[in-house]
């Protein structure tokens, strides 16, 4: 069984893998002709849903929508159900959801299935953002970057999946709001074997300093509109919005980074994302790259998993 629901689910050859596919993003014709992929969304999703729908539909492929609203989710059939049923009808699943879900679905459905965005970790945009970046700088090892903002799945993917490729992580988030241990640790672990490396700190000019990418995402993330929260919290990330003072810190050439969907003047002002050194359509655009890559290659990791045939 071959699942990929955090980074390192990848082996750091396998993430090169996928991006020398993504970067030559050659068509892939009828590779997904006859086969269903089946795209579960019990979260919202813009980016992540309409470039799964395109990738797999240019690749012959029929994309098949699961959503929490019309379908018996809504009635209380538990997602392990659900993933066995779906496992009777299709080939291949992606899904957003929380992560306790996910997992769920992923034991029911016991077919490959990709995590399209949970609470903790974002796989598919960070190769979309590791890509962009080889694109930018070309070689990714040794390549120092920061992360500037909230410790969430973005946070943690970032982490893992740069340090698995032996890029140097500068985090500073709000002392509150440091990434989960159990991130920290996987990523530490990653550098160890890559030359990457993570360092956590609260100060964001300190974290931004000398990095060639200063990457930010929202203050808040999976969670319904709450006023009281989030004027809480524009209290405690007023310092850590990234705004053109805080990038003059990097390196000359840096480019700005964020998955998406932004906060207009929140955690990044418009002037920066608007501005030439922003990346982030970019990114966005290499996630449909990123999906037709993983699209060709998920038979043969799960052909190579380590318990593949048993
Ligand atoms: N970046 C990203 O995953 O965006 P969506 O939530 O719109 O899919
Ligand atoms: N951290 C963000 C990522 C969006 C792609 C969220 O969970 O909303």
């Amino acid at each position: 069984m071959f699942n990929l629901l955090k980074d390192d689910d990848l082996t750091a050859e396998q993430m090169t893998r996928v991006l020398g596919l993504a970067a030559a993003d050659e068509p892939a014709g009828h590779a997904l002709a006859g086969r269903s992929v089946l795209l579960v969304f019990l979260e919202r999703s813009t980016r992540t849903r309409v470039s799964l729908e395109v990738a797999v539909s240019s690749m012959g492929g029929s994309p098949v929508l699961l959503d929490n609203l019309r379908s018996r989710l809504a009635d209380g059939e538990t997602l392990a159900d659900t993933g066995r049923v779906m496992a009777q009808y299709t080939d291949l699943a992606f899904i957003r959801a929380y992560q306790d879900d996910i997992d769920a679905f992923a034991a029911g459905f016991g077919r490959t299935t990709v995590s399209a965005g949970s609470d903790l970790w974002h796989p598919t945009q960070i190769l979309a953002d590791l890509l962009t970046l080889q694109q930018e700088f070309g070689n990714l090892r040794g390549l120092p970057i920061s992360f500037v903002g909230d410790g969430n799945d973005i946070c943690n993917s970032v982490m893992l999946g740069a340090c698995a490729l032996g890029l140097h992580v500068r985090v500073a988030t709000p002392p509150d709001h440091r990434p989960a241990g159990f991130a920290v640790e996987r990523a530490r672990h990653a550098g160890e074997l890559s030359g990457g490396s993570l360092t956590l700190l609260t100060d964001p000019a300190e974290a931004v300093s000398g990095t060639r990418a200063v990457y930010t995402d929202v203050w808040r993330s999976m969670v319904p509109d709450d006023q009281h929260e989030k004027e809480e919290r524009f209290v405690e990330f007023a310092d850590y919005q990234v705004n053109e003072k805080l990038f003059s810190h990097a390196d000359p050439d840096a480019v700005f980074l964020h998955c998406l969907p932004a906060r207009r003047d929140e955690e990044v002002t418009s002037a920066l994302l608007d501005s030439s050194r922003s990346r982030v359509l970019q990114q966005a655009r290499n996630r449909l790259r990123v999906n037709r890559a993983l699209l060709q290659l998920l038979p043969d990791f799960a052909r190579e998993a380590p318990h593949a045939g048993r």
